[in-house]
């Protein structure tokens, strides 16, 4: 008789069945059940027969499959055990529930190789957070080669991937696949978590932004990684992730055991919208660092207005100018350190340059100070350059293979965190600059990939990943008021394991806001808006060379945990009226956008919708705009869902109006004092608002009267 088991949270149920020797199977991960079902009725309605030419007896796609045993798709779990022997079966079942939480112990008795699965539910929101342990009970060595985090059997109705790709400046390019035969996967070998990130959604076709049933995986981790799905020539399916390990990176010793990284998923019967209504309050309550700052304070990013061209002198002015506009905190990007005057030298080693700022950097920051910001600072602390005292002084505290050349990228090395006295080094560095000086707020950069990712010989990519996570705990627990964004060359490093220690991330380096609104809109799948750092640009942008209005760049800028990188000095008089409106306008919202539920969508019509509601529904702020020429002169009108539909709403369009667009809009006075629509029409008719043309960009504001 098998035993059955339910863990509930939110909207969900996740319910398993065991025997004790079979392997455990998964019956249902879905909506929330009702309390007295009879678990074994999902069973006996779902069990499958025997079939024709198959292994005798049927082979369930089970929650942990070891390669072999008559699982032919991409196991869950594998490895040889030192002498050869690679033949692993599950021979014992156990069941454990605490809470919310279930233990599901796997032995090979033969062996004496043991998997611990875990499995909790959020009780809010539903989020499932998996991992696995595997104990080397046994005699001999075993060497993993791969353990999932997740395995998950899928339903019939998931037959679409949407993924999502990038490059550098890049980042948040989504693609669909249909799952027919065989696997898709994408293996994460650059040592961070990489600019596509490591977030899929596995679907039914026709789900969209705000219907249809979904899963939404994500692997939180910030290294090699690898995530898939596979469909068995039997129409089995599944999906899973886990760390990606290379030969030889995990031996386990009799007596040890290796913990994998955690996947996070979640189930919507309402889109993509429904994962990040399960997401955003799980980051919020669960991953987010407590101290994260509340109200998120408008930043001043030093790089694009002045990259490595700065002394003392220039950045009080800039500080100066961005103070008038409004910004509440000043981070001084790279090129503060020991002779740093281009991206050539002196990573490694983090001492105030003293060319550049003769009495260190107290003066500065008692300016910053004066002006009522509080102070920031970029750092690379896993980085090293060949020319820098670090290096000269320890040559071989990079990550290197011994007696071959040493590639670098950007000119640096990785440093080989897994090492405790590189850990020491490099934190008694940084919890010098903290001491000495008031630092409310690292930038922590990573701009290389990880290659070759060895330490002593031997692979080493993992450690190397855990040593940075333990440099990171020890200075949050030195520094605990010191806030710290995670940046790797913009978006290559965005994980829920880097955001238990990080408030926010730089999810690129384009700030063309063109760009941006695809990038926020990815990132904000599984990220709250208040993590996601978005700076106002210069134009023509740096990167793209694009040329925008100033009020679409603040505009979409707004929408995240706003900054200023164009330099405020430069601005003409209309652009810095336009940005210091915005950042009015962003100081007077964030409340409501850093805490409220938030949709994205688009218009029938394609333009770009998000709306920001508060949890009382009373109150809301949408922006909705396009960012090429519409394909009708007539844009369709926007609906707004998730409105109380009972309600009325008042809706004024703050200014400025977006330019071409006011001259088409129909009785502008109306719109000016502000109009009136039931939450149904809202909801069901929607706004049309002149959306035709290319960089129109309407905020909306909604108060139920
Ligand atoms: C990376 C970051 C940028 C900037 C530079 C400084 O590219 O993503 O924002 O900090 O490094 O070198």
């Amino acid at each position: 008789m098998p035993r059955y088991e339910r863990i509930d949270g939110g909207r969900t149920t996740f319910v398993v069945a065991a025997d004790e020797t079979g392997a455990p199977r998964l019956l249902h991960f879905g909506v929330r059940l009702s309390d007295d079902i009879d678990l074994r009725e999902i069973d006996a309605a779902i069990q499958a027969g025997p079939r024709e030419s198959t292994p005798d007896g049927p082979v369930p796609t089970s929650l942990y499959p070891p390669a072999g045993m008559g699982w032919l798709g991409e196991p869950a779990f594998c490895g040889v055990h030192a002498g050869g022997d690679g033949a692993l079966a599950w021979s014992s079942t156990a069941i454990e529930r605490r809470g919310e939480t279930l233990i599901i112990t796997l032995t090979d008795k033969r062996t004496r190789l043991r998997a611990s699965l875990t499995y909790s539910i959020d009780a809010e929101t539903g989020v499932l957070a998996s991992k696995a342990t595997i104990f080397n009970d046994g005699a001999t060595v075993f060497r993993l080669q791969q353990a999932a985090s997740l395995f998950l059997p899928l339903p019939s109705w998931a037959t679409e991937i949407l993924g999502l790709t990038g490059d550098w400046s890049r980042e948040g390019q989504p693609f669909r696949l249909t799952l027919g035969a065989g696997a898709w996967s994408h293996t994460n070998r650059t040592g961070r978590t990489g600019f596509p990130g490591s977030t899929f959604v596995v679907r039914e076709p026709t789900s969209g932004d705000l219907t249809g049933r979904a899963f939404a995986i994500h692997m939180a981790w910030s290294g090699n990684h690898r995530l898939l799905a596979d469909t068995l020539s039997s129409g089995q399916r599944i999906a899973s992730v886990g760390v990606h390990l290379a030969p030889g990176e995990v031996e386990l010793v009799p007596g040890t055991s290796f913990e994998t990284p955690t996947a996070y998923a979640c189930y919507s019967n309402s889109g993509l919208n429904g994962v990040s209504d399960a997401f955003h309050p799980f980051v919020r309550a669960r991953i987010l660092p407590r101290d994260a700052s509340s109200p998120r304070r408008v930043h001043f990013n030093s790089w694009e207005a002045a990259y490595f061209s700065f002394d003392e002198g220039s950045l009080k002015e800039l500080a100066s100018a961005a103070a008038s506009l409004g910004v509440e905190r000043f981070v001084l990007d790279d090129g503060w350190f020991s002779g740093r005057r281009d991206d050539t030298s002196s990573l490694g080693d983090w001492h105030v340059d003293k060319g550049r700022f003769a009495n260190g950097l107290r003066p500065l920051i008692k300016h910053v100070h004066g002006l009522g910001m509080d102070f920031g600072i970029w750092v690379e602390p896993e980085m090293v350059n060949p020319d820098s005292d670090l290096y000269r002084k320890h040559p071989d505290w990079c990550v290197h293979a011994p007696y071959a050349d040493r590639p670098t990228m950007r000119n640096q090395l990785w440093l080989d965190m897994s090492r405790a006295e590189v850990r020491e080094h490099v934190f008694e560095q940084l919890h010098a600059l903290l001491a000495e000086n008031a630092i409310a707020y690292l930038k922590w950069d990573c701009n290389r990939f990880q290659f070759p990712a060895v330490s002593a010989n031997t692979p080493a990519a993992a450690r190397i990943i855990h040593g940075t996570y333990a440099l990171l705990d020890r200075l949050r627990a030195a520094h605990p008021a010191v806030e710290i964004e995670s940046c790797a060359s913009g978006g290559a490093r965005i994980d829920l394991e880097m955001l238990k220690r990080a408030t926010r991330v730089w999810p690129s380096d384009s700030t063309d806001a063109i760009e941006r609104v695809r990038i926020q809109r990815w990132a904000s799948l599984v990220l709250p808006l208040e993590t996601i750092g978005a700076h106002v640009g210069p134009s023509p942008n740096p990167i793209t060379g694009r040329e925008l209005p100033m009020a679409f760049r603040a505009r979409v800028a707004m929408f995240g945990h706003l900054g200023v990188e164009t330099d405020p000095r430069k601005l003409t008089a209309e652009d810095r009226k336009t940005l210091l409106r915005h950042i009015a306008l962003y100081k007077q919202y964030r409340g409501l956008m850093h805490s409220g539920r938030q949709l994205r969508w688009q218009s029938d019509d394609g333009a770009d919708a998000l709306i920001c509601i508060s949890a009382s529904t009373d109150e809301a702020l949408a922006l909705v705009c396009r960012t090429g020429v519409a394909d009708r002169a007539e844009s369709a009108p926007v609906r707004f869902p998730s409105l109380a539909q009972g309600a009325r709403y008042r809706i004024t369009l703050p200014d400025p109006w977006p330019d071409i667009a006011q001259r088409r809009m129909n009785d502008p006075e109306a719109w000016r004092s502000g109009r009136t629509f039931s939450g149904q029409v809202l909801g069901e008719t929607g706004l049309r608002l002149p959306l035709s043309d290319p960089l129109a960009a309407w905020l909306i504001h909604l108060q139920r009267v």
